[in-house]
Parts: structure tokens; C-alpha cells; sequence
């Protein structure tokens, strides 16, 4: 068993800056318009002078990439496409020397119907213990033409499949991703390898992708709307799954975060009791709209539904599937709502990122873990992708009326006067990048101590070498209407003026940082957050 990493031992986690990767569109290290390993390792000593304390790759296993490869084919390889185990293993002991921390992504729910057991499964045929890893059931109707039950998809359309010989599979999402029974034992069992492989290759931590939606109930029954419980998302007994899961984690020291969208508090909680998970994304706070009230009610909302069971909040204002954070903040709705997205919804961009800088502080201000999507240091706005180009099958299986999620997964650029901006594509990026993406390049805002990623390097460097920042209380101090102002520890404030006036700032000793100038008489303009000392 690999030896646990001495500063593994600590509770890092509960106040880590971590920062997203999505590797197809980080950097290209062999130039053929994809992202990959070598890519990335290139770019360690940028992460690690940004100061984040940890990295998430989305993930980077063997798969057909239907899903941008949420549809792995096996955990067990790296795809070609993004490199090798050994190079993975190479990148994860690099990235220690770094101090960085990674994060791997599993995603239990379903896997690739390229996957070995799929593909068993559909060779074996019906009453076969290989369809028994699945959920394969006869149809309905006379001749079972008719899907076994009325599930909507997660990603539009009907959850059920037919086969040529004439049952069907049930997949939440598409076709190509099969759910698997997370009743039959060896589902489980195979799982606590997967995790072993990558806790043993030096891993700090686990994503949990669609982490609430493992288990079915064991008729399958229809869903009707206010049905309880769910016969799919959050049933009880997914949380014996996390406990021996949590078992494993522990032997290494390791930490899990669940992807978890569930707006119910107390349910929400219940995966992050002691013996389950560590942590669990906080989308309420994502989806929230830029307005004070609703902000403070989702803050505090946040903080009391994770004290009772200790565990840390985190805070997150955009990622791989949610519409880029500046483009959001510059429309009429602030929120996100995967629902609503549509084409064409106009954004005044230049408000969008004066509301993001102001974001970034109020975010890295509160108690507990921040996650950052790459590029979201750069400021970079959701791209619209030429409609031949889309590559996302939710914008497909929509019909055609959802944009998808391409947008946000456009490879970065590195340097303005570069080809591909420095991706390092030598033919055309496997998304096209925006014409004006070059002004958005790391080595543009390297050296302006007013661009975005200027602002991002102070306020980790700050948050880090601060006493009073991450884990510990928040305090609310009295303020406008409009405008939130609280206090954490060590005479530390943040206030955030969203009312659309300047006003004063409270008393303090010292202005540690603003996300954009203060007015010439010193006060606090609109969509602007400053951290001080009092
Ligand atoms: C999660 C992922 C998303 C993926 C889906 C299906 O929501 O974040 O990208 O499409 O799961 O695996």
C-alpha cells in the first residue's frame, strides 16, 4: 500500500482553494487539438502561482467522449486522446512537488456502453447474470414496444433503450451511458477497487459524479410528479453506499466531494454526516442570482445546514456544465437555471466582470472551500459555438433549443500572439476559440495588475497567508439595503455593494484589497467588493 503523504494527515479540505480542469480543454501538449496530460504539466508552475491548494480533473479515463467523458469505458486507462496511466502517475507526483493536491473524478451512476460489461451484457443476452450489472427489463404494450417505465431523462428524452433482442436498458442520461444496478454486490465491489486504484497513485480525493442518483427503487415504478420517495434521485439507501466508501477514503486519508444537486437542506446534510462524504458542491450558491438578499438567505441558508453534521461549506460560481460566470452576472437574470438556457440571451459583459471580480472576493471571504473552473481566473466569457461545430448531446437531445455546454468548455489561451492562443493546437482546437479571445490570454493579464488574473493571484496569495480567512464563524455586520458586510475572524471584513450606488466604508485600519477602484472620495462604488482590516 502506498504510504500516505505526511500532509495528507491535516484538514486541508476545509478551506482548499481547488481548482477545475477540464484536460480537453486546458492546454495541448502534442499539438493535435485536444487537450491532454502533457498539456497540463507544462502549466503546473502557473497553477501553482495562482496559489490554488489542489486540482480536480473532470474525467480523463478510456471513453468514446459522448459525454466529454462522463461515459468511461474503463477507470482503469487514461484515453489516448489525453495520454497514459504512467503519465498520470508522472502528473499527480509532479503536482505534490508543486504542493497541489489532485482530485480525481468517478462516476458511478453509469459507465460508457462501450465498457466491457456493457458490452457483455448485450452479448449474453436476457436472464443473463451480465444483464443483471444493468437494468435491462422487457417493454410494456403488447409486444414490449413500450419503454418499461415514464422516467424523463436528465438530459431530455425518454431513459430507456431497446436492444435488438428486444429488452431495454435504462440510461438517466444518454444511450451511450448505461446505469448501472447498484443493488448487485459486484457494482459495489468494483467501485471500492476503482477507488483503491486511485487512492493507492497518490490521489487526495474523489468527485462523486450524479452522486445522489446511484440507487432505483427495485420496481422501477413510473414517476409521477411529487411521487415520495423519488424512485431515482436521493433514495435512502444510497447513503450505505458512502459509508463504505468513506471507510476506504479514510485508510488513505483521502476526501470525497459530491456533486449533489439537491434543494432540499436537511437531505442535502445527510451526505455529509461524519462517516460519509467530506464535502458536497454548493449549487444553490451557483444558481444564485446577483442580488444581496437572495445571496445572504442562500449564505446563511448554507452555513446552518452544514453545521449540524461539522462538515464545511464550499462555494462555487461556475464549472464545466454551467453557463461561464461573467456572461451569467451581465444579464438580466443572474441565475442559472439549466431550464432556461436558450440562444442568443443578450449580456453586457463589461458589468457581467466587474460583478465577478466583486464575486471572486465575496466567495474567497467565506467559511470553508472555494472551487474555481479554469478560466474563470482569466474572465472569460461563455463562447457561443457555431451551431455545426456543437459537440454537447444536451444541446441534442434537446432538440436543438438548448445551447448545451460547449461554451463553457472552449480551450484556454495561453498566449495572444500564439496559434490556437497558445492552447497549443497546430490545426484548429477541437471547439473553435472566439475572434477576440486573444485579449482574454494569461500572458496579456500576466503583467496588468488590473486584469482578472492579477486580482485572482492577490486574493489567494491574501487568503492564504491571512490568519482569519477559510474554516471558522462569519459574523454579519449592519449595512444598506443591498449590500452585504460581514466579519470573520482576526478583524477581517468583506463587504460587497450590490445596491447601484456608492456608499461609505465601515471603520477599519486597512484596505487589503478592492475588486475595482473606490470612488476618488474614497467610497465604495457599485458591484464592488473590498476586503479589509478593522
Ligand atoms: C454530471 C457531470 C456532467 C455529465 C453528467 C453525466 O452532471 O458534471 O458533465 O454530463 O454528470 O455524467
Amino acid at each position: 500500500m502506498a504510504a500516505v503523504h505526511p500532509s495528507r494527515t491535516d484538514t486541508w479540505w476545509r478551506d482548499a482553494v481547488i481548482y477545475q480542469i477540464y484536460p480537453r480543454s486546458f492546454a495541448d501538449g502534442d499539438g493535435d487539438g485536444t487537450g491532454d496530460l502533457a498539456g497540463i504539466r507544462t502549466h503546473l508552475p502557473y497553477l501553482s502561482e495562482l496559489g490554488v491548494d489542489a486540482v480536480w480533473f473532470t474525467p480523463w479515463y478510456l471513453s468514446p467522449l459522448v459525454d466529454g467523458g462522463y461515459d468511461v469505458a474503463d477507470y482503469r486507462a487514461i484515453d489516448p486522446a489525453f495520454g497514459t496511466l504512467e503519465e498520470a502517475e508522472k502528473l499527480i507526483a509532479e503536482a505534490d512537488e508543486f504542493g497541489i493536491r489532485v482530485i480525481v473524478d468517478i462516476v458511478p451512476n453509469h459507465v460508457s456502453d462501450q465498457h466491457a460489461w456493457f458490452r457483455a451484457a448485450l452479448e449474453a443476452g436476457p436472464g443473463s447474470p451480465e444483464r443483471e450489472r444493468f437494468h435491462f427489463r422487457p417493454g410494456r404494450g403488447e409486444n414490449g414496444e413500450l419503454p418499461p417505465n415514464d422516467w424523463p431523462s436528465q438530459f431530455s428524452g425518454t431513459t430507456w433503450t431497446r436492444v435488438p433482442d428486444g429488452e431495454w436498458y435504462l440510461h438517466l442520461f444518454t444511450p451511450e451511458q448505461p446505469d448501472l444496478n447498484w443493488s448487485h454486490p459486484a457494482v459495489r465491489r468494483e467501485h471500492e477497487d476503482i477507488l483503491r486504484f486511485w487512492f493507492e497513485r497518490g490521489v487526495a480525493g474523489v468527485r462523486i459524479d450524479s452522486a445522489a442518483l446511484l440507487t432505483k427503487h427495485p420496481d422501477l415504478p413510473d414517476f409521477t410528479e411529487g411521487v415520495d420517495p423519488h424512485p431515482y434521485i436521493d433514495q435512502d439507501e444510497i447513503h450505505d453506499i458512502y459509508r463504505s466508501w468513506r471507510a476506504i477514503a479514510d485508510e488513505y486519508d483521502g476526501v470525497f466531494v459530491g456533486e449533489v444537486w439537491l434543494p432540499d437542506a436537511e437531505r442535502f446534510a445527510r451526505y455529509l454526516r461524519p462517516d460519509e462524504l467530506h464535502t458536497a458542491f454548493n449549487f444553490n450558491f451557483l444558481s444564485c442570482p446577483w442580488d444581496a438578499g437572495r445571496l445572504r438567505r442562500t449564505i446563511d441558508d448554507t452555513l446552518a445546514e452544514h453545521a449540524p453534521v461539522h462538515a464545511p461549506a464550499t462555494w462555487v460560481l461556475c464549472n464545466h456544465d454551467v453557463t461561464r460566470t461573467v456572461t451569467r452576472y451581465g444579464r438580466t437574470d443572474t441565475g442559472f437555471d439549466f431550464g432556461t438556457k436558450e440562444f442568443g440571451t443578450p449580456s453586457d459583459l463589461q458589468l457581467g466582470t466587474r460583478r465577478a471580480r466583486a464575486a471572486a472576493l465575496l466567495t474567497l471571504a467565506l467559511p470553508g472551500s472555494v472551487y474555481l473552473y479554469q478560466g474563470e481566473e482569466l474572465g472569460l466569457p461563455e463562447a457561443d459555438i457555431p451551431l455545426d461545430r456543437i459537440q454537447d448531446p444536451m444541446h441534442f437531445r434537446s432538440g436543438g433549443t438548448d445551447p448545451g455546454r460547449d461554451g463553457c468548455r472552449v480551450p484556454l489561451p495561453w498566449a495572444a500572439d500564439e496559434p490556437s492562443c497558445g492552447f497549443g493546437a497546430r490545426t484548429e482546437p477541437w471547439l473553435p476559440q472566439p475572434a477576440d479571445w486573444a485579449r482574454y490570454a494569461v500572458d496579456r493579464q500576466d503583467t496588468d495588475p488590473d486584469s482578472m488574473l492579477s486580482l485572482y493571484r492577490t486574493a489567494l496569495l491574501l487568503r492564504r497567508s491571512t490568519e482569519g480567512f477559510g474554516d471558522g464563524p462569519l459574523t454579519w455586520l449592519p449595512a444598506e439595503d443591498g449590500v452585504l458586510a460581514f466579519a470573520r475572524g482576526n478583524g477581517l471584513v468583506c463587504v460587497v455593494n450590490l445596491s447601484g450606488r456608492s456608499i461609505g466604508l465601515p471603520p477599519h485600519e486597512e484596505l487589503l484589497l478592492a475588486s475595482s477602484p473606490l470612488d476618488s472620495d474614497g467610497r465604495l462604488p457599485g458591484d464592488t467588493a473590498v476586503w479589509l482590516r478593522r
